[in-house]
């Protein structure tokens, strides 16, 4: 079967470690490029860890510098959710893989959409990269098949009241995607917090090889659930919305990005009933079969073990 030509802009983090591996041992995507970005920590970290797990998972993607820094707002992180490093709890061999600083995300990008009939862009960090590259090259937008994106919430937040991570640490990035006319599917809290791993999932990682191994040691340090209480891998629903739709369901809904309120800045109107009265721009996943979730999620990590 043709595998899917896939982008992924990324701020690692641990659940990115884990969307990462997923998207490279998986049969069904080819992982054209990593754009590593800013986002849970600092760009110099999320490169960092890039490097560390692809040397790892020993898979050579192209791997290519992102943003630094949000398009206006200033920088956040969640440092105290992912450990000051973004990856703490698992001491990684020396990286022997290393990020390309000889172009940007963007630039790259706009090469690799134009190598393939039809890419689908992944954005399971901060859409910097992904606006910037939808301003600049609006004649590759043909090319992308759609944009997979964890991102917003139905209801409360996880970094704000109302706002979710993702999009509240560039909020006009996120607006841009979401004008921007091309298909879109969305994977907001809600769905991460419907499939979160449990500890039966999370103990069988320790036997599967070196990265079941790391990823279980990573999930010591994770704090956005509990060991015990259950795991939110907010990203892995991402590349599994790609992957497994079959386990959604969908909505189609119009979303806006709040970016002028102060105290709403950042929020997601995923607006489900039409109150806006504007059209759909996004197909949204509202639902989840989490044990179907959960068998896909240890079965394709089971790919992993050497
Ligand atoms: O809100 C969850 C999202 O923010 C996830 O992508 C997590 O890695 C952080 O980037
Ligand atoms: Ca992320």
């Amino acid at each position: 079967m043709k595998k899917r030509p896939v982008i992924l802009s990324t701020d690692p983090g641990i659940d990115d470690a884990v969307a990462i591996a997923l998207a490279l041992f998986s049969e069904e995507l080819e992982v054209k490029l990593i754009c590593p970005i800013f986002g849970n920590v600092s760009l110099e970290h999320t490169k960092a860890n890039t490097e560390k797990l692809l040397t790892l998972y020993q898979k050579t993607p192209r791997v290519v510098l992102g943003s630094s820094r949000p398009l206006l707002r200033e920088t956040i992180n969640a440092s105290e959710i992912h450990g000051e490093s973004g990856m703490d709890g698992y001491e990684f061999p020396e990286a022997t893989i290393f990020a390309d600083e000889s172009q940007t995300a963007v630039e790259a990008m706009h090469e690799v959409v134009n190598e393939a009939e039809k890419t689908t862009l992944v954005g399971i960090g901060p859409l910097t990269d992904i606006a910037l590259f939808i301003h600049l090259y609006p004649q590759d937008l043909a090319k992308i098949d759609r944009i997979v994106v964890m991102g917003g919430s139905l209801g409360r937040g996880n970094y704000g009241v109302l706002s979710e991570f993702n999009f509240a640490a560039d909020p006009e990035a996120a607006k841009i995607v979401f004008n921007s006319g091309i298909p879109i599917q969305v994977a907001p809290l809600e769905v991460g917090n419907q499939a979160k791993i449990m500890p039966k999932i999370t103990n069988r990682l320790k036997s599967m090889g070196e990265i079941g191994e790391m990823i279980y040691q990573l999930f010591s340090k994770y704090r956005s659930g509990s060991v015990d209480a259950g795991l939110n891998m907010y990203d892995a629903l991402a590349i599994a919305l790609i992957v497994k739709p079959e386990i959604f369901e969908m909505v189609s809904a119009r979303v806006e990005i709040e970016t002028t309120a102060s105290l709403t800045y950042g929020a997601s109107l995923i607006d489900l009933n039409n109150y806006l009265d504007l059209p759909a721009n996004a197909e949204v996943a509202v639902n989840v079969e989490a044990s179907l979730f959960e068998q896909w999620f240890i079965d394709s990590l089971a790919k992993t073990a050497k």
